[in-house]
């Protein structure tokens, strides 16, 4: 992570993730539901956007949500509040040093965030050590490059393919989904 991480730390694009998942949420969450009792561990959860969604759809399972950005973290921190939550953890923490042993969660939640890392293999081996028997992971990544634009739009096009470019300089991969 660095300065030139495409998804930025800049309120224009936390409300812009806000937007997303707001836009997303019923073709990403429809089914979204942990049982009763589970653990579930959210790794990258940036501003809150999924967050919200995740524990107020399992109001009776236990999150807990980290993020590399101690900045996201408080901020998704002040929306649960906001939204009054009493289900999740949050904690600042690189998802490739995560501070917890193996097999201590139910479920694993990832969204949008592979796309931005140089190692998304290593990342995904290190979240399933963390999986107790018989546990999930749920991984939802966008591959940009397949957007479809109606009317199309020379410019519309372009300015996708620079997100593709830019993310790739930075390590990353639009088009991981
Ligand atoms: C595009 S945002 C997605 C946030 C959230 N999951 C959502 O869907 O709105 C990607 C997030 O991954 C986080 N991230 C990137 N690399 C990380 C790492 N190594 N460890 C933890 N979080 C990381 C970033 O800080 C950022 O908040």
């Amino acid at each position: 992570m660095n300065e030139t991480y495409v998804h930025g730390y800049h309120p224009r694009e936390n409300e812009r993730l806000q937007d997303q998942a707001g836009t997303l949420v019923d073709l990403l969450h429809s089914d979204t539901a942990y049982p009763s009792g589970s653990i579930v561990l959210e790794a990258g959860c940036g501003v809150g956007a999924q967050t919200l969604t995740l524990a107020q759809r399992s109001p009776d399972a236990r999150f807990t949500s980290v993020d590399v950005s101690a900045d996201s973290v408080a901020e998704a921190r002040r929306r649960a509040d906001w939204a009054g939550l009493t289900n999740v953890e949050f904690r600042q923490a690189d998802l490739f040093a995560l501070p917890f042993n193996a097999e201590s969660f139910d479920h694993v939640f990832v969204c949008f965030v592979l796309e931005h890392l140089s190692r998304p293999v290593e990342a995904l081996v290190i979240l399933s050590r963390l999986l107790s028997p018989g546990g999930t992971i749920t991984v939802i990544e966008g591959d940009h490059g397949s957007t479809y634009f109606h009317p199309d739009s020379a410019a519309a096009q372009a300015a996708i393919q620079c997100q593709v470019k830019l993310q790739r300089e930075a390590g990353g991969n639009a088009l991981i989904g």
